[in-house]
């Protein structure tokens, strides 16, 4: 049974995984996120529910004792989240890190300059690349909505392909990542639908 601790819990694709985690897998959540009283315990067996502030280092710590996996779902000042992220890690001896990122942050998208509005997204990525964490930056194409599971992954250096990619898509490779402590370790991801 793998111990998940999910940051930015209340986010769009944190809350779908959520659910596919509870669904598919036998793992235990916690579900970290600021003003917690917005999220209802999905199963207070399997779940516990800690507010926190990423950029509170002290408790940011102390919620990564006894997990096993972190799952990063942020959002906002991306990079000075990584950096907390990572020293947190450290304190807390964990090495297993699966960070959402997005497409764009190396102009690997055909035809598209993206600039600024990507920097945090850029700089968050080079500060966990920059680590010895058993990383996974995942950089997706536009969410969508739908059942269907339909995905493809690109390395960096290739090219992005297409633009979009489902919720759904994002959340089982997700669940993959946190059961399967050796897939992707130490790649950055670009993730589409085929
Ligand atoms: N939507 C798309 O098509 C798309 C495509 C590619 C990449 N992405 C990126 O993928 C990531 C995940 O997407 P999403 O839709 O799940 O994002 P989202 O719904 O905006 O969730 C991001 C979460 O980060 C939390 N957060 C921000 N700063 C925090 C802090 N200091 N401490 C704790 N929590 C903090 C926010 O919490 P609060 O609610 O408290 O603000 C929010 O719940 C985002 O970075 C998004 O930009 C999105």
């Amino acid at each position: 049974m793998t111990n998940i601790l999910i940051l930015g819990a209340n986010g769009q694709l944190a809350r779908n995984t959520t659910r596919v985690l509870l669904r598919d897998t036998e793992a235990r959540l916690t579900l970290y996120l600021r003003r917690a009283a917005r999220l209802k315990n999905p199963d207070p067996r399997r779940v516990q529910i800690i507010e926190g502030d990423v950029l509170n280092l002290g408790r940011l710590t102390d919620a990564m004792k006894g997990q096993e996996v972190v799952y990063a779902n942020l959002a906002g000042d991306m990079k000075s989240q990584a950096e907390r992220i990572v020293e947190a890690m450290h304190a807390s001896g964990l090495k297993r890190l699966i960070f959402v990122s997005s497409m764009g942050i190396y102009s690997e998208v055909h035809g598209e300059k993206y600039r600024s509005v990507l920097d945090p997204y850029r700089d968050s990525a080079a500060v966990i690349e920059a680590s010895d964490l058993d990383y996974t930056i995942l950089r997706p194409g536009w969410f969508t909505q739908g059942d269907a599971i339909d995905y493809q992954i690109t390395q960096k250096g290739e090219p992005f392909q297409g633009h979009e990619v489902s919720l759904n898509s994002l959340s089982d490779l997700i669940v993959k990542l946190t059961v399967t402590p050796d897939l992707h370790v130490r790649e950055s991801i670009g993730v589409s639908q085929s």
